[in-house]
C-alpha cells in the first residue's frame, strides 16, 4: 500500500501528499522548514527552495553560515526570540521565567488513523484511508516538547493540523501561545478574504489587498463570535470558478485569532489556532496542552472549489454520522409569530394549522418556562409556565405526535437571570469575578460552567425534559458574550485559563447531551449564527444563520455562510412582510427561494390564514420534500454573488449530474438591463438537458458556455427557479 506521509532521510524531507494535494516540510539545521502546499507534485527536489543572501540586522545563528537567518526561514513553529521576528506561534514562559524556547527537530513517527482528542472537537476516522505525521520537536534547555501533527485522508484535499506541547522539566512551565497552523508561504499579490460581522448581518466578506504589515482577526468574546468567524483565505486572482484558493478554519468555538503578516522581504506568514492574549496555561512536569484542530482546505478551482473541500470535508468527517445524510424535519417555529408570548391553545392551534399544511415539527421557542414574558427573567428556571400552559408540556407533545408531528423546545442552558430562582439557590454559578458585579448582556448572566455541577445541572435539565415530555429536537440558544471569565468555585483565579475551560465545559456537556441523546436533533443557535463554527458543527448538525429573516439580506449572509458550510448546516425559516428585523417587502417567492435553499422551515403565522395562503404554502412544502435530498445532500455552487452584483444565485446538482436546480435572484430593477444572462457550469459537459418550466432541452456545455437568459421583468426581487435534468449523454 502506498503511504500518503513520506520521510526522505536522505534529503531530510516529509512530505504528505494524495490524489489532490502535497504539503512539504524540510528539515535545515534543526529547524522544521516550510516547503510547500498547493496541488500533488510527484516528487520533491528543492526546486522552490529560496536562495538565501546575508543580511545586516539580521540574527544568524551559525557562524558558517551567516545567510541563514531564521528572519527569513520559513517555519512551521516559529518562536520568539530567537531571531524570526515575525508573529511567534509558539510562547512558553520556561523555568526561569523567560519567555524562551528553542525547539529542535528530534524525530517522528506516523500513525494509520487521525488522532481523536480527547476535549475538542475533532476530524471524525472513518472507513477511508489516512495517515497522521507526528513530527517532534525539543527544547532541550528547558526540556519542553513541542509534538506538531499533520493528518491527510486520501480523498479530501485538507491537512489537519494541531499542536501538542509538553513540560519534561520538573519545574512549572507557563505555555502563553499554542497556535495550530503557521504557515510561511512567498507574497505574490495574493488577496486575503476573511469574514466579518454582526448580529442579524453575519458572515460578510472582507476581501483585499495584503499590505506589509500585520493583519489580525478574531475574538476574544469567549465565543468565535459573528464578528469575525475563525476564517481566512489567501488567493491570487481567483474567482468562484477558477484559482488556487488556499483557506483555513478552526474546529473551535471560543476566543481565536487569524493572523497574516507580510514582512520586508515579502514572506508571508499565515496563523490560526487560540487567541494568545487571553490564554496562558502552566504546565506541570509531565502535563501537556493540545491546540484545537486547524484545517488547510486547496483548491485549484476557485473558491467554489474550496468550498466542495469544506463541505465534503464536513460531512464525511466532522458533522455527527448520524446526522449526517438524515432528512432534517421542516419546522414552523414560534419565535416571529408571538415572540414571548407563547401558550397551550397557541401551540395546539399551531400543530393543527402545522398538520393540516404538511409541516413535520413545531418549535415552540422562547417565553415557555416560569415567568418568561421578556428577556429579562428566568433564564435557569426550566419548569413549564403553568399560566401559559396549565397541561404542561407533554400534553402538546402528545398532541402533536398523533397528527405525526414532531416537537422541539427552546433553551438557553448556559445562561441565569438575575432574578431567577436558581440564583437564589446557587449564587456561586454565576461567573463572576471577585467583589465586582457581573456585567450583564441581554439582561443575563453566564453561568460558570467550569464547575462540574452546573455542568450535570444543565445535562439533567435538558435530559428530565427530553425523555419526560418526548421532546426530539432542541434549540439551543446563547446570547451574549463573556465579560467576567472567573469561576466563584476556583476562587476566581486562572483567568488565562477560563476562557479555554469554558469552551472544553461546553464541549463536554453537549457531548454528553448528543451521545444521550443521539435521535434527538440539536439545533445551534447564537442569536444566529454568532457561534457558527466548524467546532459547534461537530456536535449540532445545523444551525440558525441568522436572526434576520430578510430575504434580501439573507443573500449575503447564506451565499458567504456557504464558503465553509454545507446547505445541510444552515436553517433558513420564511418570515412574515414587512420584515419584522428590517421593515422590507420582498415578494414570497424570493422568500420562499432563500428558505427553500437551506433546511427550510416557516416563522410566520399560519393559524389565522385565508385559504388561498395555506394552500401556496402546501404546494411550497410538497416541493421542498421532493427537492430536499437534493438540496441538503447534493453539491452546492455559488453562480452569481450579491456581495458585487444585483443578483444572487447558486445551483444544487447531485453526484452523477443528473439533476440540477438552479436559483437565480435579480434584486432591483434596472431600465438598462434588457436581458439577463447566467452562466450555468457545474453540469455534464458531454449531456442535454431539458429545462422544466419551458421544456427547452439545452446541452451541459451551452449552459455553461452561452448561459441562460432570462426576461428583465418590471419591479424589484425577481427569482428564476430553473430545474433541469439530464436526458441523453453525447
Ligand atoms: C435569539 C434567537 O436567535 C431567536 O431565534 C430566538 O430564539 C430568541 N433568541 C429567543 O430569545
Amino acid at each position: 500500500m502506498v503511504s500518503m506521509v513520506n520521510f526522505d532521510n536522505q534529503k531530510m524531507i516529509f512530505t504528505l501528499s494524495n490524489h489532490s494535494i502535497s504539503y512539504i516540510m524540510e528539515v535545515v539545521d534543526g529547524y522544521l522548514v516550510h516547503r510547500y502546499w498547493g496541488k500533488t507534485i510527484t516528487h520533491y527536489n528543492f526546486s522552490n527552495r529560496p536562495m538565501l543572501k546575508k543580511r545586516t540586522f539580521s540574527a544568524t545563528p551559525n557562524i558558517d553560515q551567516p545567510e541563514l537567518s531564521p528572519e527569513f526561514i520559513p517555519f512551521e513553529a516559529p518562536t520568539s526570540h530567537m531571531g524570526d521576528y515575525r508573529n511567534a506561534a509558539v510562547c512558553v514562559i520556561n523555568p526561569n521565567q523567560q519567555d524562551v524556547v528553542r525547539f529542535s527537530y528530534v524525530g517522528f513517527n506516523i500513525l494509520n488513523q487521525a488522532p481523536e482528542l480527547v476535549d475538542l472537537p475533532f476530524a471524525r476516522n472513518s472507513d477511508e484511508k489516512v495517515e497522521t505525521l507526528i513530527i517532534h520537536l525539543f527544547d532541550d534547555i528547558s526540556k519542553i516538547q513541542l509534538d506538531l501533527n499533520y493528518t491527510i485522508f486520501e480523498n479530501h484535499a485538507i491537512v489537519v493540523r494541531s499542536s501538542t506541547l509538553k513540560n519534561m522539566n520538573s519545574n512549572k512551565i507557563i505555555l502563553e501561545k499554542l497556535l495550530s497552523a503557521s504557515i510561511d508561504v512567498c507574497y505574490s499579490k495574493q488577496n486575503l478574504t476573511t469574514f466579518y460581522g454582526t448580529h442579524q448581518k453575519e458572515y460578510q466578506i472582507n476581501r483585499g489587498d495584503i499590505h506589509h504589515g500585520l493583519f489580525k482577526i478574531g475574538s476574544s468574546r469567549g465565543n468565535s463570535g459573528p464578528q469575525y468567524p475563525p476564517y481566512l483565505a489567501v488567493s491570487e486572482d481567483a474567482t468562484e470558478f477558477h484559482g488556487e484558493v488556499h483557506a483555513m478554519t478552526l474546529l473551535y468555538s471560543g476566543n481565536h485569532e487569524e493572523i497574516v503578516e507580510r514582512d520586508q522581504y515579502n514572506n508571508l506568514r499565515l496563523q490560526i489556532g487560540l487567541n494568545s492574549e487571553t490564554f496562558s496555561w502552566p504546565l506541570n512536569q509531565g502535563e501537556s496542552f493540545q491546540s484545537p484542530q486547524a484545517l488547510l482546505a486547496y483548491s485549484e478551482e476557485g473558491f467554489n472549489g474550496n468550498s466542495q473541500v469544506f463541505h465534503h470535508f464536513f460531512k464525511e468527517h466532522l458533522i455527527n454520522p448520524n446526522w449526517t445524510n438524515k432528512a432534517r424535519p421542516i419546522v414552523i417555529n414560534s419565535w416571529e409569530i408571538t415572540y414571548f408570548d407563547v401558550n397551550d391553545t397557541l401551540i395546539r392551534e399551531l400543530i393543527d394549522s402545522a398538520s393540516e399544511l404538511g409541516f413535520e415539527t413545531v418549535v415552540l421557542d422562547d417565553g415557555w418556562f416560569k415567568q418568561r414574558n421578556s428577556s429579562q427573567t428566568s433564564l435557569g428556571d426550566w419548569t413549564v409556565d403553568l399560566l401559559k400552559f396549565p397541561y404542561g408540556i407533554k400534553t402538546l407533545v402528545d398532541y402533536a405526535r398523533k397528527r405525526n408531528i414532531g416537537f422541539g423546545i427552546w433553551f438557553e442552558p448556559e445562561m441565569i437571570s438575575p432574578n431567577s430562582e436558581l440564583i437564589k439557590k446557587h449564587p456561586n454559578w454565576v461567573m463572576r469575578a471577585k467583589n465586582y458585579e457581573p456585567i450583564l448582556g441581554r439582561n443575563q448572566y453566564y453561568l460558570d460552567l467550569t464547575n462540574n455541577d452546573v455542568q450535570m445541572f444543565i445535562i439533567n435539565t435538558l435530559s428530565k425534559v427530553i425523555t419526560e415530555c418526548g421532546i426530539n429536537y432542541i434549540k439551543w440558544d446563547m446570547n451574549r458574550h463573556i465579560t467576567d471569565p472567573f469561576s466563584p468555585i476556583n476562587d476566581h483565579k486562572k483567568p488565562g485559563q477560563y476562557f479555554h475551560n469554558y469552551m472544553v465545559s461546553l464541549y463536554h456537556t453537549i457531548d454528553q447531551l448528543t451521545k444521550k441523546f443521539p435521535d434527538v436533533l440539536f439545533e445551534n443557535c447564537s442569536s444566529g449564527g454568532g457561534r457558527l463554527d466548524p467546532g459547534m458543527l461537530y456536535y449540532f448538525p445545523q444551525t440558525w444563520v441568522s436572526d434576520n429573516t430578510d430575504a434580501f439580506d439573507r443573500q449575503q449572509i447564506q451565499y458567504n455562510a456557504s464558503y465553509l458550510f454545507p446547505t445541510s448546516s444552515i436553517t433558513g425559516h420564511v418570515s412574515v412582510v414587512p420584515n419584522h428585523q428590517t421593515n422590507r417587502i420582498i415578494p414570497l417567492n424570493v422568500r420562499e427561494a432563500l428558505a427553500s435553499s437551506t433546511n427550510m422551515g416557516y416563522e410566520l403565522d399560519i393559524i389565522k390564514m385565508d385559504s388561498d395562503k395555506k394552500e401556496r404554502i402546501k404546494e411550497h412544502l410538497k416541493t421542498y420534500k421532493a427537492e430536499r435530498n437534493l438540496i441538503l445532500n447534493g453539491n452546492f455552487y455559488r453562480l452569481s454573488s450579491p456581495n458585487d452584483s444585483n443578483s444572487c444565485s447558486w445551483i444544487f446538482v447531485d453526484d452523477n449530474q443528473d439533476k440540477a436546480i438552479v436559483y437565480h435572484i435579480r434584486n432591483t430593477y434596472n431600465t438598462y438591463d434588457l436581458s439577463l444572462t447566467l452562466r450555468i457550469p457545474y453540469l455534464d459537459v458531454h449531456a442535454d438537458y431539458l429545462r422544466f418550466e419551458t421544456n427547452q432541452i439545452y446541452s451541459g456545455s451551452e449552459l455553461a458556455n452561452c448561459g441562460l437568459a432570462f426576461e428583465n421583468i418590471k419591479g424589484d426581487y425577481q427569482v428564476n427557479k430553473i430545474i433541469l435534468q439530464k436526458i441523453v449523454e453525447n
